[in-house]
């Protein structure tokens, strides 16, 4: 066993060795500007082409679908207002659950918060209810970077589609977008967009052992978004500025590991999931957040009935395991959890409540070292 357990891959991972060395050429010896004319950098440019192509089959996209950004929150925010600022007076539907950077922005506009089951999910029920004749976006994540429910992604999309298609039958030209934040799936579930039914989708490097400060948008052919950032124009107009070529061919050689490993990672870590949960519910006062059965293979969310989270995290990361307190992917702030609170758990119980993330290093023995040293503490 290897210390200190890093149980925390929810916010973010390693970089794959391999990985560096894909993108350690970029930084050196092929650092020219894309944009350049000359063989050297034009060649650049093809390579930019080759990671885009990559990415995009995986999307089961066009490449000229794939828009590079600097991250999920960037992807997110260019796919919320990129749209609203097009229709200002629209309305938008948004989970309760999203990440901040899907939350934050949706809120500058008309919005519903979609509402969340006790587990977590957004039911499709739920999303057509928030659904109102002058939505023209709803965003519902793939999967919760807390709890780790899965979204019914398909069946949301059937709602948005029934609903076009009521739109389209009475004449109204109103469109209806769907966009899904991906960013926690990529290393465990599908991404293809068309099985999926979405016409926006983000992900980034952080989650998947690639690179920070990357990600990218699908977007749809057709669909028009209302850029950011004005500037050089690079991304079709949608994310100006010289490419991050190193991350960008980090992120295509991450994302094709993620892939092709998927269901190999998936089946191994359900099983030290499951180890993980039988244990530690038997533990005094503990209780499973979010979904059994829809739930990333990596994630274990518990709430510790009258125990506070940040002392037992602190207390956790002196025997040499690393978790989570609330959402480790925001700056941290001492609010109890919004993902929490719309899941219907009390102030206190959120505030008594840790995130471990596994990854592809962990094993079932580091869970027995969790699980023991969680009992020491709560015994
Ligand atoms: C679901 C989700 N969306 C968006 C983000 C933000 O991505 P980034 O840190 O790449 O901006 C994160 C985590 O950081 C996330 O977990």
């Amino acid at each position: 066993m290897t210390r200190p357990i890093y149980l925390d891959h929810a916010a973010t991972t390693p970089l794959d060795e391999s990985v560096i060395q894909a993108m350690m050429p970029y930084f050196t010896e092929k650092s020219y500007n894309p944009s350049a004319q000359y063989e050297a950098a034009r060649q650049v440019k093809k390579d930019i082409s080759a990671a885009r192509t990559t990415i995009a089959s995986y999307f089961g996209a066009r490449p000229s679908e794939v828009v590079f950004t600097a991250g999920g929150t960037e992807a997110n925010n260019i796919a919320i207002h990129g749209i609203m600022q097009r229709f200002p007076d629209a309305h938008i539907a948004v989970a309760s659950v999203e990440h901040d950077s899907v939350l934050l922005p949706a809120q500058k506009y008309n919005h519903t918060e979609i509402k969340a089951a006790a587990d977590g999910t957004i039911t499709p029920e739920a999303t057509a209810r928030a659904i109102t004749a002058d939505t023209v976006l709803v965003s519902v994540q793939y999967a919760n970077n807390e709890v780790g429910t899965i979204q019914p992604i398909k069946d949301i999309a059937q709602v948005v589609e029934a609903v076009r298609a009521e739109r389209r039958a009475s004449g109204n030209t109103m469109p209806l977008y769907f966009h899904t934040d991906a960013c926690q799936v990529p290393a465990y579930l599908d991404i293809h967009v068309s099985r999926l039914g979405v016409d926006l989708m983000t992900i980034n490097g952080s989650k998947l052992y690639g690179p920070k400060q990357i990600g990218c948008l699908f977007v749809k052919s057709g669909i028009v978004l209302e850029p950011l950032a004005q500037g050089g124009g690079q991304e079709r107009g949608l994310r100006s500025g010289t490419e991050n070529v190193p991350s960008i061919i980090g992120l295509a050689a991450a994302l094709k590991l993620a892939q092709e490993n998927r269901y190999n990672e998936t089946e191994r870590l359900s099983e030290v999931q499951k180890h993980f949960i039988e244990r530690v519910s038997r533990l005094p006062g503990v209780t499973i957040n979010g979904s059994h059965k829809h739930r990333l293979a990596n994630n274990v969310h518990i709430t510790i009935a009258g125990k506070d989270n940040e002392t037992l995290m602190m207390q956790l990361d002196d025997m040499g395991i690393q978790c989570a307190v609330g959402s480790a992917c925001s700056a941290s702030n001492d609010e109890p959890s919004h993902v929490l609170m719309a899941m219907g758990l009390s102030e206190a119980d959120a505030q008594s409540s840790l995130r471990f993330t596994m990854g592809r290093s962990t094993n079932k023995e580091d869970i027995d070292y969790v699980v023991d040293s969680l009992g020491k503490l709560i015994g």
